[in-house]
């Protein structure tokens, strides 16, 4: 897809890949929207900071009716990126500590797709990158409800590719090895190597500007 005036929305934008990402699809030309709860430090004419908490479905509701609105009912590129995760003994996992991670992790990937399919599919034409994780294709160490998230937005994401495809539809899930951002402050664990965040950014924008009759379903990248 060639990205220059593309409308890209982006979830969980204001901090780390989500934010690497959005600045990299502005500098491939594209027009942004970011869903965030904090604000989205990026001041460019391109590109509008939507405030939505992605674990409620009217927030949500509410950020894509300003994004099809103003498009004329467009999305072309939706990244589903919003995520936290913690690492600990089952235990010690409060019910409701599981609920929002899986709320956050996967459940808003689905809502977030569901309101922007119908237009897709009206247009034959779309992406949808989905954030997983190296934690979704083997499990760690306290990491039952963070990999249990990440797994599931793998099957989400195959799925949905088959789904999608016949309707010219791409789906991809990009699962990167640890990467540098705030995430590991909130995670309780330290990883030895990192990716950057703007390497990734750039990986995924490489993957959306293939050519439409190419389907990267699935990619993991590590550090070295
Ligand atoms: N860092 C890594 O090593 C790594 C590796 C593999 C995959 N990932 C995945 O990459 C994605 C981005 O993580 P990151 O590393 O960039 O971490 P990050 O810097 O902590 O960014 C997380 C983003 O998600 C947003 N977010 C979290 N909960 C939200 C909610 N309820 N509603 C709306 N936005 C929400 C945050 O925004 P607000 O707090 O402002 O709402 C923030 O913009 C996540 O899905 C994560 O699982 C990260």
């Amino acid at each position: 897809m060639e990205l220059a005036g593309k409308i890209a929305v982006v979830t969980g934008s204001s901090s780390g890949i989500g934010l690497s990402l959005v600045r990299a699809l502005l500098d491939a030309g594209a027009v942004v929207y970011g869903l965030s709860r904090s604000a989205t430090p990026v001041d460019q004419p391109r590109f509008r900071w939507l405030k939505a908490d992605v674990t409620i479905e009217q927030e949500i509701g509410q950020a894509f009716d300003i994004v099809l609105g103003q498009h004329g009912g467009r999305v072309d590129l939706l990244v589903n990126n919003a995520g936290f995760g913690f690492f600990r003994d089952i235990e010690m996992i409060e019910t409701a500590d599981w609920r929002r991670l899986i709320d956050t992790n996967l459940t808003a990937a689905f809502l977030c797709t569901k309101q922007v399919v119908p237009s897709m599919k009206a247009k034959h034409h779309g992406m949808i990158v989905n954030v997983g994780s190296v934690a979704g294709k083997r499990g760690i160490k306290g990491g039952t409800a963070y990999c249990a998230s990440k797994f599931a937005i793998n099957g989400f994401s195959e799925s949905l590719m088959e789904e999608l495809r016949e309707f010219g539809i791409r789906v991809a899930c990009i699962n990167p090895g640890s990467v540098m951002t705030g995430f590991f402050d909130r995670a309780g664990i330290q990883p030895k190597k990192y990716l950057q965040p703007d390497d990734l950014a750039r990986l995924i924008v490489a993957l959306v500007e293939l050519p439409d009759g190419m389907l990267p379903d699935e990619l993991t990248v590590r550090p070295l």
